[in-house]
């Protein structure tokens, strides 16, 4: 049934014009535009020696006819459908038409983008941005949750010793008197005591770090350091970066959000206050790095994690959030293609990557691939590490054709180079997700178990007519 075909769209050309043949000339038709209104000419479409693509409002073979109808052009705007309204329901209502507005949007021709954050949905002190119906908080840290309802303060384990010896590592060790005392990363611990209770680094160590790895991905807040004391004086780090891994070979130094420079934490004074610092925002990760820039006497620490387990915001508050394809959370910036199919090569009728938004209106809707093959993807960079928990995919029409994915898999990776393909819990072979079966109904498909990426990829495998594709990706902040 399905096909993989290039799908040219010769016979289906009905809905948009009538073709016209003019057997009795011969040459390139276009050279003289025979098209009326501003429409494009096209020739060597089919067998026909030229079409006409009408622009909105006008029709007939050679566009000279002009749309009747109130909903033509479409009076309603950010993707409402206008239905025409039969003589008996009139009356009450202004006009001939009436405009069915998507979510998020108001007013007699939609042209209100209602502020979904006029009744304040984000609580302890979360900014509120609007979208197309919807909204996102950003959290202040230890916030979370798409209200930011939820607290992750958990003490992780530093002090109470969850965290255990060898999870503690560190780029050097000082030994103290003559090497009988070794201030070793284990005793990095908040309120250690005793006469040799902390980490230092060695002193020769120009690039020194303390690390611990979490064992899994988790969610972290913040951090509370100290110093301590050794012969009498005071030691401490008076500032320091962090830095984080998933895989404990690549890492990334925190940023506050929106600066691009290193984020420069004031640490300690003394040999014995603790001094909290709050990541904002959260880091998730499994290793986390404390770097130590400037230190008073010699790098010497002992802290604390602050957060909490990646889950507990699943499990209270259900991870299957828009990640915001349709409501442009997710910026077109953030989405792209292996290539772009445009129809009959024109451009205004390209299927841009940008338009693969679930529900998406209009003559060109979706994304399409120049090619329908294989090696074809549509890519999502959702900007920082996400939980994803599912897909919702869906079919367009191009001019009346109905065209859809049937089959896909999906890739997902955490810098854009190296990409693992999600896999079917059963068989360990990837994963074939079972796609639409007609140009408009969502299907869902849910990630089992779910996976953290900061980017994921769409790949067809198979197709009905053409690669065209809608979506929403199904996830939370994690
Ligand atoms: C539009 O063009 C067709 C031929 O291409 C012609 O038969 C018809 O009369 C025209 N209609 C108008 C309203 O000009
Ligand atoms: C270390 O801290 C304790 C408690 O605050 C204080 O009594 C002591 O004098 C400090 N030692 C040094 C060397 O500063
Ligand atoms: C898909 O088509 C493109 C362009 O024709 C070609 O370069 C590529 O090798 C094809 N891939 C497959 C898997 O056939
Ligand atoms: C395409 O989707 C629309 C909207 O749901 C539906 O009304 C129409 O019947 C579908 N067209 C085809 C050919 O399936």
């Amino acid at each position: 049934m399905n096909r993989h075909g290039n799908g040219l769209i010769a016979p289906t050309l009905t809905a948009l014009t009538v073709l016209v043949s003019l057997s009795s000339v011969t040459g390139n038709y276009c050279e003289v535009n025979l098209c009326h209104n501003g429409a494009t000419c096209v020739t060597g479409v089919g067998e026909e020696p030229f079409i006409c693509i009408c622009p909105d409002g006008f029709g007939g073979d050679t566009c000279n006819l002009t749309d009747t109808g109130p909903c033509s052009p479409n009076p309603c705007k950010n993707d409402g459908t206008c239905e025409l309204l039969t003589p008996t329901r009139r009356g009450d209502v202004f006009n001939e038409y009436i405009c069915r507005c998507q979510p998020g949007f108001e007013g007699v021709h939609c042209q209100i983008n209602v502020n979904d954050c006029d009744n304040e949905p984000c609580a302890n002190g979360g900014k509120c941005r609007d979208l197309d119906g919807d909204y996102t908080c950003q959290c202040p840290s230890p916030y979370v949750g798409k209200q930011c309802q939820l607290r992750c303060i958990s003490l992780l384990g530093m002090e109470g010793g969850a965290i255990v010896e060898s999870q503690i590592s560190a780029s050097s060790v000082h030994y103290g008197i003559l090497g009988l005392q070794r201030w070793g990363p284990e005793l990095a611990r908040l309120n250690n005591q005793g006469i040799v209770n902390a980490w230092t680094s060695a002193s020769h160590d120009r690039n020194p770090w303390i690390e611990i790895n979490m064992q899994k991905k988790m969610r972290l807040t913040g951090i509370i350091t100290q110093g301590a004391s050794r012969m009498g004086a005071s030691e401490y780090i008076k500032a320091f970066k962090v830095a984080s891994s998933f895989d404990g070979v690549t890492y990334t130094t925190h940023r506050a959000d929106g600066q691009r420079r290193d984020k420069v934490f004031v640490g300690n004074t003394d040999n014995d206050s603790t001094k909290t610092n709050m990541f904002d925002p959260p880091i998730v990760a499994q290793f986390i790095r404390i770097i130590p820039v400037v230190c008073r006497r010699a790098c010497t620490l002992r802290m604390e994690l602050v957060g909490c387990e990646l889950n507990v915001y699943s499990n209270t508050a259900g991870c299957s959030e828009p990640l915001g394809m349709k409501s442009r959370l997710i910026s077109d910036g953030q989405l792209s293609a292996s290539s772009t199919f445009r129809t009959w090569g024109i451009d205004t009728f390209t299927w841009h990557p940008q338009f693969a938004r679930l529900d998406k209106q209009g003559k060109t809707n979706a994304w399409s691939p120049a090619n329908n093959n294989r090696s074809e993807w549509i890519q999502v960079d959702l900007e920082k590490t996400k939980r994803l928990t599912g897909i919702i995919t869906q079919g367009a029409k191009d001019f009346g054709v109905v065209q859809f994915v049937s089959v896909f898999k999906v890739m997902y990776s955490n810098n854009g180079e190296s990409w693992s393909t999600v896999k079917d819990g059963n068989t360990g072979n990837d994963k074939l997700f079972q796609g639409n079966t007609d140009n408009n109904t969502h299907k869902k498909n849910l990630f089992e178990p779910p996976f953290y990426a900061q980017f994921v990829r769409v790949v067809p495998l198979e197709w009905h007519e053409r690669i065209t594709l809608r979506m929403e990706l199904l996830g939370c902040d994690d």
